[in-house]
């Protein structure tokens, strides 16, 4: 495994220079495009590195699965009244869906679903951002997991379409706090700061039916599990998703700090992060990265 890591690395290497970091938030625009890293953990507990798989980034989209595993916890099914689990076949950022459909989103991981998913967290804890870091905290083991501020504060101040969005799912009924708090939490998830390894590790429960990997700690059922790596599978890559079903066969989460999060169920979580994104805003590299392995060791879920 490891020898086959420092390969793929090496091989996708030359892609770096065809994409484009994500512009649209500014404190983005600034991260070193040559960065590339990977991490992969077993359910027996090995971990395998290769290249930047210890440098943080901003995990951006990735966070919209922490926040639905913590609605799913507090409220199950029931969330599903609020947003569907269909994908969309739209950009994560579009809302033209969002208008026909009467403020209901597709999915919780489009940005309008995770606004939803947001606001139901909100509805529950005091303090939805510390929470949030916490569980992330808990999950990966790394107690100094921090949100970058920068970011955070710089989406804020480029929020219009988010807000928009979640102005539109108030005008519907479908919003239950103060848009601007909620949006707050939101860019505040999206700016946590960590590394291929923290995530690898943070999502090992979803590899290892519903259980925490290190602390043992149940963080949904089986059920849930498999739930949720299919909704991942179906709509973790937005529009992109039929593409990375073909190409890669797992469940998966990008963002656009440019990580993407794999799961191989019952065998490994795995984070690949190179900065530099496609059109679909999906990590360039990362996509052949995860590719290429898939391919290689036979991963493919279907
Ligand atoms: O709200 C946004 O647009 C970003 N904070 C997150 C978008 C994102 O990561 C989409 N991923 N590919």
């Amino acid at each position: 495994m490891q020898a086959l890591l420092d390969e793929i690395l090496d091989a996708v290497r030359p892609l770096i220079g065809q994409g484009q970091v994500a512009q649209y938030i500014p404190a983005l625009a600034e991260v070193n495009p040559c960065q590339l890293g990977i991490a992969a953990l077993s359910v027996e507990g090995e971990l395998f590195t290769a290249g930047d798989a210890y440098t943080p980034f901003s995990i951006q989209s990735i966070s919209k699965v922490f926040s639905l595993v913590q609605a799913i916890q507090h409220q199950g099914e029931a969330i599903w009244q609020r947003l569907g689990h269909e994908p969309s076949g739209q950009a994560f950022n579009s809302m033209a869906q969002l208008e026909y459909e009467q403020g209901r989103p597709r999915n919780p991981f489009i940005n309008a679903g995770a606004l939803v998913v947001c606001d139901i967290n909100h509805s529950r804890y005091a303090a939805p951002t510390l929470s949030m870091r916490d569980f992330v905290r808990r999950l990966t083991g790394n107690t100094q997991l921090m949100c970058d501020e920068k970011v955070a504060e710089s989406e804020y101040q480029h929020r219009a379409r988010n807000a928009a969005m979640a102005y539109l799912m108030q005008s519907f009924g479908n919003f239950e706090n103060d848009v601007e708090s909620v949006l707050r939490s939101y860019f505040h998830h999206c700016a946590l700061a960590a590394s291929c390894v923290d995530l690898a590790r943070g999502f090992s429960f979803l590899a290892h039916q519903g259980v925490c990997l290190h602390s043992h700690e149940r963080i949904l059922s089986l059920r849930q599990t498999q739930q949720v790596n299919a909704i991942m599978a179906t709509s973790g890559l937005y529009d992109e998703a039929g593409n990375f079903a073909y190409r890669v066969g797992l469940p998966g989460k990008s963002g656009v700090g440019g990580g993407i999060v794999a799961i191989v169920p019952g065998r490994f979580s795995l984070c690949v992060w190179s900065p530099e994104l496609n059109h679909s805003g999906n990590s360039l590299v990362g996509m052949a990265v995860l590719e290429q392995l898939s391919e290689r060791i036979g991963w493919s879920v279907f």
